[in-house]
Order: structure tokens, then sequence, then C-alpha cells
């Protein structure tokens, strides 16, 4: 597990609060390295619906450029978190970083914004939609011309709509689905709906990609392409967070995985040392 090095606890001020800012002068050199590499930090968070803890004090950190698993059972609380780290559900306790600040009180437009994006366990797609209406819906946020712009057609939104019709066919022609451009996205196999769903969270421009069992559903065939399609992402220098029950998957690409089991942190380590750790074994014959 990665030590924090220190706690911060939570106040009305954390919207502003730099992790580099209060990095204390006694944090070795390397210790205060790595903070700076951290793309984000969960410190105690909990969350509970009615009597049920969804999320009970969930402490660890993203390291930037990373592939982090979130593996555990149905009902872990591996979505719950990703809808914390997006926005849509504040936390009772504890508190979240995105690049060193917190995301308290951003709403979850302003966070997709920032540099979050998603995909869901699932498929959100506008399905009546062709696939490039669905990847440039992605793209509204990186684009100025509003309802305004829309009605005038002014010559520079002209332009930004034909570079930002350039850019969504350069992220389906990254994402391989070229052949699908103008179906309707509804229509695309459920392997395809699942990379239509990347190429439209990258339009947004992120810099961390939530990915909620993006191979559910699939079969080995297109689930290897996802691989590689997560792989090439990753080499773009996004970092992912990636949610999966595919464990050939999640552990064949993930630089560390954590463990959630009913709310809580069981474990986190490289993909060898979950597959070795005690409380893993444990939790796994007490299944059995
Ligand atoms: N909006 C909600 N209202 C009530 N309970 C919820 C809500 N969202 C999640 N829960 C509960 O919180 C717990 C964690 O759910 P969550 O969906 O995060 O699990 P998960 O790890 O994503 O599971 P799965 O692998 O099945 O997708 C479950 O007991 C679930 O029923
Ligand atoms: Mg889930």
């Amino acid at each position: 597990m990665i030590d924090m090095g220190m706690e911060q606890p939570e106040t009305d001020k954390t919207e502003t609060v730099n992790a580099n800012d209060t990095a204390s002068p006694l944090l070795h050199e390397s210790e205060l390295h790595s903070r700076k590499e951290r793309i984000l930090e969960v410190h105690s968070l909990s969350k509970m619906f009615g009597g049920v803890t969804a999320l009970d004090d969930i402490t660890f950190s993203v390291e930037k450029g990373i592939i982090c698993g979130l593996i555990g059972p149905n009902g872990a609380g591996k979505t719950t978190l990703f809808n914390m780290i997006t926005g849509i559900y504040a936390p009772d306790s504890g508190y979240i970083l995105f690049k060193g600040k917190s995301i308290r009180k951003i709403p979850v437009h302003a966070l997709v914004k920032a540099g979050i994006a998603r995909t869901f366990q699932h498929v959100e797609l506008f399905g009546s939609m062709t696939l490039l209406e669905n990847v440039l819906v992605g793209m509204h946020v990186r684009t100025r011309s509003g309802f305004w712009g829309a009605v005038t057609r002014l010559p520079w939104v002209l332009r930004e709509e034909r570079k930002a019709r350039e850019r969504a066919e350069e992220l389906i022609n990254f994402t391989g689905l070229s052949d699908y451009t103008h179906r309707s996205a509804g229509d695309l196999p459920i392997g395809r709906q699942k990379m239509a769903e990347i190429a439209r969270a990258l339009a947004s421009e992120p810099s961390l990609l939530l990915l909620d069992e993006p191979a559910a559903g699939l079969n080995a065939v297109e689930t290897e392409a996802l691989g590689l399609l997560i792989e090439k992402v990753k080499k773009k220098g996004i970092t992912m967070m990636l949610v999966e029950h595919d464990m050939s998957l999640a552990m064949g690409i993930s630089d560390k995985v954590i463990v959630l089991d009913r709310g809580r942190k069981l474990a986190e380590g490289t993909p060898r040392e979950i597959q070795n750790n005690q409380d893993v074994m444990d939790a796994y014959l007490g299944e059995a």
C-alpha cells in the first residue's frame, strides 16, 4: 500500500487544497516527486446508501500514466467509487484530489472539462445517433460554439465544426471503428459499442479515463482487441482506472491493482502481488 505521507483533514477549504502546497518540508525528495506524479488521490472515502455501506474508509492513489485495475466481487463498491470520482455522488466522509485539487463541489460537466472521463458499465451511447454524432457529443466540452453559434453560423463556428468533425473521425479511426462512422450507434455489435464509448470518452481529451467493465459481454477476440486499444490509449499518456471482471485482461494490462471487497480495500499491489496476497486468497476461499 502507498503511504500518503500525511493525512489532510476534510475542511470547507478543500476545493483549493493543493497537494504540492501542503507537502511537508520534511518529506524525502523522492516522496515529494512521487506526490507530484499522483493524478488522483482518494483519502478515507466513505459512502452509505441507506443501511448499505458501499465504500468504507478507502484510501489509495493513482500515479500519472499508469493503468490501475480495480477489481472485486459484485457489490464491492467499484462503480460507486467511479461515481464519486466523476462527481455524481458526494462522499459522506473523506475526499478526492484530482491533480492535487479537491473535486468537492465541482459539477460533473466541469470535472469532464478538467480532464476526467468515463465509460459506463451499461453502454450509454445515443442509440439513434450515428457513431460520428456520438463522438461529437463527447467533444462538446472542448468546443466554443454553443446555442448562439449554431444559430448564427458565423465563419469561425463553421471552421470549428469542421475541425471537430475531423478530430472525431481521427478518434473513430484510432479506435478501429471507421467502418461504422455513419451507422446508428444502437445498431453496432456490443463489442463495437464498448469501443465507441471509449472513442466518445476520448473526445473530451481526458487525462484520467475510468473504464467500467469495458469487456463485459465481449467475446475473446473482442476482448483482445479491447486490451490492445487500452494499451494504445496508455501510450498517449492517458491515465486509466479499469474496473474489470475479466481477470486475464485486468491482470494482464494493469500496472497496479486495487481489490475492493464489500466496500473495503482488501489489497493493493502489482498483479503478481495481488495474485499471491493472503487476504485475497482467504476471500476467494471464503467465497468458494
Ligand atoms: N444509488 C444507489 N442506491 C442504493 N444503493 C446503491 C446505489 N449504488 C450502489 N448501491 C449499493 O452499493 C453497493 C456497491 O454497489 P456498486 O454498484 O458500487 O458495486 P460494484 O462493485 O460496481 O458491483 P458490480 O461488479 O456488480 O458492478 C451495492 O450494495 C449496491 O447495491
Ligand atoms: Mg459496477
